[in-house]
């Protein structure tokens, strides 16, 4: 998604931009482009593909001003160009924007009446022709930015800048994220507070519908109906340590690395200190639950299919699993006594804040689990509960997944308690069987090197299957997004016992067919559907235990995992999935931590 910083400073801001642009680069993006005004002039500069690429435009063309705004784009409407790139500009204003703006044809076309052509193919553009079209009816900067803004239709984070006014800059929050921070004698703008860290760690966020007019002096922020608002004033505290690769070759590397710390940590936040029973919030009671609703896209996705087996399975809950930009559109059936939860890293995604917003008032309680605690799907919710993963700067999402898990999982128990499904000693037996995970992600870790070397069997490839049984299944389709957003090779996961049904006719020599598979209730049936496919001389890797590789016999490729209670398979088997596709990314050379054409946080429907 596109990353926005805006800086009223007191030294030249164009590299001080630069740098936090650096910091959104997590996001995903296709071209970038700064503007300042300098002593009244306003200048910009754009350039295509990865910042350094702006960085030696700014060195052969310096860009000077004590004010300026900076937007990595993940293009939307209109190739990635320079034409198309941000910041855009129509006479003394320039925007940078985040959103789609869904009314531009219409604004474009009346603009276009009124004499205004268009440099660009972009709905960016129409915001700043719009607004250059208001002060050339005689409007100031604010009047014409706020008259633009009631035209606008659709999801905008937006920062406006203008010639003539080094003391002045527009924020403006619809559907998409924006903060403003405090600096000393500066103001700035960002999409997050992450862009801004090195900045100040004191940040504002706005809320839907907010505005902001920007000063050196400070914000003055006006709410969707146009009244002052006060918005507080949070410290954010974002070390170094947090965002940098700490000595791995990718931020991938590093946050499948952190998989036992952060779950050790996640499941202690949300129990007693003792860890013999659960601290979840009083408002999350499944007492009278009757239904829960589990949303997300993704990989959030895929956590959600396998926490349906435990609310069902451990809780005897009835669950549904919904992809989010699919949810609101099927008229979903809401009752009184269900539970909503959607479950997101960023807690930014349009489509499932947008499910989020389609339940309220509906449902008894909605939950967000989220890995951003100020986020507005966290905002938002009635109940949000934090995975405490710590930022996760790869696009491909890692320890989130297993975060994610770890809060769903706690979540089934705490619903089987409530439901009278398990004692209160029950719980404390799982949770003591929960602590043993932190070493059972660092053995599947251990497993690298071997994980590492099958992996080299897929650089060549151009389809691979996944097979999965029970919680193993999502399991499947979660390695499968994995190694398709990595390595661009195309993949699916698939339900062992379907195979038969169709997808058989995929087998052949060339195709590789990954098996995750502890040796699990299911596994005798797993090993019938390997044995379909060995027959028909389909290239097998079967992770499993040791038991599960004595049972199975001979296949092609294996990897021994540690030996896991089922309930944890998900958790384990989740390493393999994440190291293989890296691996094989690696192999590809592909780019791993910022895959082609893909954002962090989609902010855009
Ligand atoms: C997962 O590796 C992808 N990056 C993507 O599917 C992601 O899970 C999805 O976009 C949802 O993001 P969220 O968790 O921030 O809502």
């Amino acid at each position: 998604m596109c990353g926005i910083v805006g800086i009223l400073g007191t030294h030249q801001v164009a590299p001080v931009i630069l740098e936090a642009l650096k910091r959104l680069e997590y996001r995903g993006y296709d071209s970038a482009g700064i503007a300042t005004v300098n002593a009244g002039h306003l200048d910009r500069r754009r350039a295509l593909g990865k910042l350094v690429n702006l960085s030696d435009l700014l060195v052969h063309e310096p860009l000077a001003g004590m004010a300026g705004i900076g937007h990595t784009r993940w293009a939307t409407h209109g190739a990635p160009t320079v034409a198309n790139a941000h910041p855009h500009r129509a006479g003394r204003v320039a925007v940078v924007h985040n959103g789609i703006i869904e009314n531009f044809r219409a604004l474009r076309s009346e603009l276009a009446a009124a004499g205004l052509a268009h440099e660009s193919d972009t709905d960016t553009e129409t915001i700043a022709v719009l607004t250059r079209h208001y002060m050339d009816q005689g409007m100031t900067p604010t009047e014409a930015a706020n008259a633009t803004l009631e035209r606008l239709e659709g999801a905008f984070a937006l920062a406006f800048l203008f010639e003539g006014e080094d003391d002045l800059m527009i924020g403006a929050r619809q559907g998409s994220p924006l903060a403003v921070g405090h600096g000393d004698g500066e103001m700035y703008l960002g999409s997050d507070a992450l862009a801004l860290a090195p900045l100040t760690d004191r940040i504002t966020y706005l809320d839907e519908g907010d505005r902001v007019v920007l000063t050196r002096a400070g914000a003055s922020i006006t709410d969707a109906q146009g009244r002052r608002a006060n918005r507080p004033l949070t410290r954010v505290r974002l070390d170094q340590a947090t965002v940098d690769k700490a000595g791995h070759r990718h931020f991938m590397a590093k946050e499948i690395a952190e998989q036992p710390a952060v779950l050790g940590a996640t499941m202690a936040f949300h129990c007693t200190p003792d860890k013999s029973a659960l601290a979840l919030p009083e408002r999350l009671d499944f007492t009278a639950c009757d239904r829960l609703i589990l949303v997300a896209c993704g990989t959030g996705y895929y956590a959600a299919q396998v926490a349906k087996y435990w609310f069902e399975g451990v809780a005897g809950l009835p669950c549904e699993t919904d992809i989010a930009s699919e949810y609101r559109y099927r008229q979903p059936v809401l009752g009184a006594r269900n539970m909503a939860v959607f479950i997101s890293q960023s807690g930014e995604t349009a489509d499932t804040l947008a499910a989020l917003r389609h339940v309220r008032g509906h449902v008894a309680c909605s939950v967000g689990v989220i890995n951003v605690p100020t986020s507005s799907i966290a905002r938002e919710s009635d109940v949000a509960l934090p995975i405490l993963a710590g930022p996760e700067i790869s696009v491909a999402s890692t320890k989130a997944f297993t975060a994610q898990l770890m809060v769903l999982l706690l979540m089934a128990l705490k619903a089987a308690q409530d439901r009278g499904k398990l004692s209160a000693q029950q719980v404390s037996d799982h949770l003591q069987l929960l602590q043993t995970l932190p070493g059972l992600m660092r053995a599947a870790l251990d497993r690298e090197p071997d994980i590492a070397e099958l992996a080299q069997g897929l650089a060549g490839v151009n389809h691979a299957l996944f097979l999965g049984r029970g919680p193993m299944l999502p399991l499947a389709s979660e390695a499968a997004l994995k190694l398709k957003e990595l390595s661009y090779i195309h993949a699916e996961g698939y339900a062992s016992g379907e195979l038969k049904h169709g997808p058989i006719a995929l087998i052949d020599e060339t195709m590789p067919v990954i098996v995750l598979a502890p040796r699990d209730s299911l596994f005798a049936k797993t090993v019938s559907n390997m044995q379909e496919v060995l027959a028909r001389q389909g290239r097998v890797v079967l992770f499993s235990d040791r038991a599960g590789l004595a049972e199975a016999g001979a296949v092609p490729q294996s990897l021994a995992m540690p030996e896991v209670p089922e309930m944890l398979a998900p958790f384990v088997y989740a390493v393999p999935a994440q190291l293989l596709a890296y691996h094989a990314a690696l192999a590809r050379g592909t780019d791993v931590d910022q895959p082609r054409n893909l954002a962090k946080s989609v902010t855009v429907e």
